[in-house]
């Protein structure tokens, strides 16, 4: 892997020398090297609490593996199943953190509240009323981008609700009595992107940061951004895209292409005709990439699928 993405890296400085030689990455190119053996539905994610949430974005931080979800409702107070939670609004935050397990059927939040006997996740990018954040601050988070062994970043979109979004931001983020803590948010108003003019995820920042920090043999990282998630393997970076209503995997040598064309996994099937979205890979369960333990989003369900690589 060191070596093939400092060849490309040479490659593409002599490629953009000449703007009539840069490659269009929207077309395939080359052949998919994927074939799905098997694909099972393994079931729905439980946490140490009661909530319906989505995302779930898997990153790390001190080398632990870690989700982010976006909207975290409350299940109503002493419900414990999710499914028996009876309709209606019951408390929420706009994004919380879990630890991952050695299932991708569980998850730990490392933030609850006080709530009893059920107690309910935490927002962990705090609101600050000083920046003008309320509750009904949207934030759209990233995973967690390890930066060096004590240190991760997660990027994020403030959306003020009803106004429209605001701008985009970095978060430093460290282990605090062993739980994911926001140390430091970037910015005067705690984001550094005005959304009306720049840039809006910081997504290529986090690109370039992942493809130059993990280029040990073996060493598998996921990147999700938003309906995207991208695997960078020793040999291929995996790209797990919702098309339409199926999931499909494409590959490449490196995150800026170029892409094969697409090998479709998995069709789930949307709870009251909704949207499935946001599939992500958790690696750290098959190191050596047999299987992908995938879980996505399908109406505030999170659900999860294994499949089986040939
Ligand atoms: C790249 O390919 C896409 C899809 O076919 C096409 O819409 C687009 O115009 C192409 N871009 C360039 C610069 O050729
Ligand atoms: C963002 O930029 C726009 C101009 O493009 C400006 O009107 C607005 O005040 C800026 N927002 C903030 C919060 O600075």
């Amino acid at each position: 892997m060191y070596v093939c993405t400092v060849v490309t890296l040479l490659a593409m400085a002599s490629i953009y020398t000449s703007n009539d030689s840069i490659p269009n990455n929207t077309q395939p190119v080359g052949s998919n090297p994927v074939i799905i053996a098997n694909v099972d539905y393994l079931g729905e994610q439980r946490t140490n609490s009661c909530t319906h949430r989505d995302l779930g974005f898997l990153g790390q931080l001190t080398g632990r593996w870690y989700a982010v979800y976006g909207d975290t409702l409350w299940c109503k107070a002493s419900v414990t199943e999710p499914s028996q939670d009876p309709e209606g609004f019951h408390g929420m935050v706009r994004d919380s953190i879990a630890e991952c397990s050695d299932s991708a059927l569980r998850v730990k939040f490392t933030q609850l509240n006080e709530d009893s006997p059920v107690a309910h996740p935490k927002q962990f990018i705090p609101c600050n009323e000083a920046w003008g954040k309320t509750l009904t601050t949207g934030f759209g988070g990233t995973s967690l981008c390890p930066v060096d062994d004590d240190n991760s970043l997660i990027f994020y979109l403030v959306n003020q609700n009803p106004d429209g979004l605001v701008g985009a931001g970095a978060a430093q983020v460290q282990l605090s009595n062993d739980s994911p803590t926001v140390v430091k948010r970037y910015g005067e108003n705690g984001w550094w992107w005005n959304a009306t003019h720049e840039a809006r995820y910081g997504l290529h920042l986090w690109l370039g940061r992942y493809e130059f920090l993990h280029e040990k043999p073996g060493i598998r990282d996921s990147m999700n951004t938003g309906g995207d998630v991208t695997v960078l393997e020793t040999k291929h970076t995996l790209n797990h895209v919702q098309q339409g209503d199926c999931f499909a995997i494409r590959t490449a040598p490196a995150p800026e292409g170029p892409w094969s064309d697409d090998v479709k996994v998995y069709t789930p099937t949307p709870i009251d005709s909704g949207f499935t979205y946001a599939p992500g890979v958790h690696p750290y369960l098959d190191s050596a990439g047999k299987t992908l333990t995938i879980s996505y989003t399908n109406k505030n369900h999170i659900q999860v699928i294994k499949v089986t690589l040939e």
